[in-house]
């Protein structure tokens, strides 16, 4: 298979990894005049900038918050891992709702786990399992160039001194003995020692216990996948839940009311049904249509109105 040039050269560019440039550098995202001269430059960061942020003397919650926005810069696949605390509240409310003592919860897609935070302070009686795609950067050194194993972004990636180097070529087995860089927030390490983030994909992950309740926020959506893959996501997950849990998918946007959606799917005698929605999330359609016939149904007696509002 030929190198994508295009991609080489778009994830490609200068490269230093220090910390005020990283600062100066997420400030500069969010003026409109430095915005796209700076995009010009493609300047880039590698994972060692977390390394760097974890080892920094700020204080936890300034290096929680550098390290989400940090994360935002590195991609899965298509899209960005953004990330940040507090995303999904009226999701995590109704989470909040349904978990009981002793429950096994899994929030899928984490990025670094921040988006959790609401859930680790606030069921503590349950096994709260933190999960992505990936739950770490594995490099490997060669004299001067520090080789990625990125898989995520699909291609090996070198540092050289000055510049990274998108190869453009499949990143293939990382070797055993790579070096590891560790992606859960420092300040989750900080504030909930037992926090931990696991490898789940969500299309083909297989938990050891069934879950009681799956929360994935910010990951299916109409522009990074297609139907027939969300709906195979949407029966992993539903396999991994035990009877009578439930799955929450949330989004965030601009054009939900309160710039967030979310539905929740009770797995009832092995199939799931649609029990809530809340601001009309961009997947309902889909829920009805014949794709995801077998799947999901709707609760009796809500076949042929919109599903009812959760009293949040
Ligand atoms: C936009 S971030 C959302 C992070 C967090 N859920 C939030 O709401 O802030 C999407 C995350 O989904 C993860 N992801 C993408 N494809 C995945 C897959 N197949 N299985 C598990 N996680 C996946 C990415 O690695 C990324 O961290």
């Amino acid at each position: 298979m030929l190198p994508d040039i295009r991609q080489i050269i778009m994830r490609s560019g200068p490269c230093v990894d220090a910390l005020p440039l990283l600062d100066f550098y997420l400030s500069a995202l969010e003026s409109p005049v430095l915005k796209w001269p700076l995009i010009l430059l493609r300047l880039k960061f590698t994972p060692d900038i977390l390394e760097k942020i974890r080892a920094s003397g700020l204080p936890a919650q300034e290096k929680g918050r550098l390290f989400s926005r940090a994360m935002t810069l590195f991609r899965s696949g298509g899209a960005y891992k953004t990330t940040a605390v507090n995303r999904s509240p009226l999701t995590d409310r109704a989470v909040m709702e349904k978990v009981r003592p002793g429950d096994l919860l899994l929030e899928t897609g984490v990025s670094d786990g921040i988006s959790a935070a609401n859930l680790l302070a606030g069921a503590k009686d349950a096994e709260i399992i933190l999960s992505d795609r990936q739950s770490c950067f594995r490099y490997r050194d060669r004299g001067f160039a520090r080789f990625f194993y990125n898989n995520e972004n699909g291609a090996l990636a070198v540092k050289l001194p000055g510049f990274y180097l998108c190869a453009g070529i499949p990143a293939g087995p990382i070797p055993e003995d790579a070096g590891v860089i560790r992606i859960l927030n420092p300040l989750l390490e900080e504030r909930f020692k037992a926090a931990e983030l696991i490898a789940f994909d969500i299309f083909s992950g297989s938990l050891p216990r069934k879950a009681n309740i799956i929360k994935c926020a910010n990951v299916l959506s109409n522009i990074g996948f297609s139907v027939p893959r969300m709906r195979d996501a949407i029966a992993n997950l539903g396999n991994n839940l035990a009877e009578g849990g439930w799955l929450f998918i949330a989004q965030n946007n601009a054009k939900y009311r309160d710039g967030e959606a979310f539905f929740a799917l009770r797995k009832t005698n092995g199939t799931l049904v649609l029990e809530l929605e809340v601001n009309g999330h961009e997947l309902l359609p889909h829920l009805s249509s014949r794709q995801f016939a077998g799947l999901v149904s709707a609760a009796p007696g809500k076949a042929d109105g919109p599903p009812a509002q959760p009293d949040l």
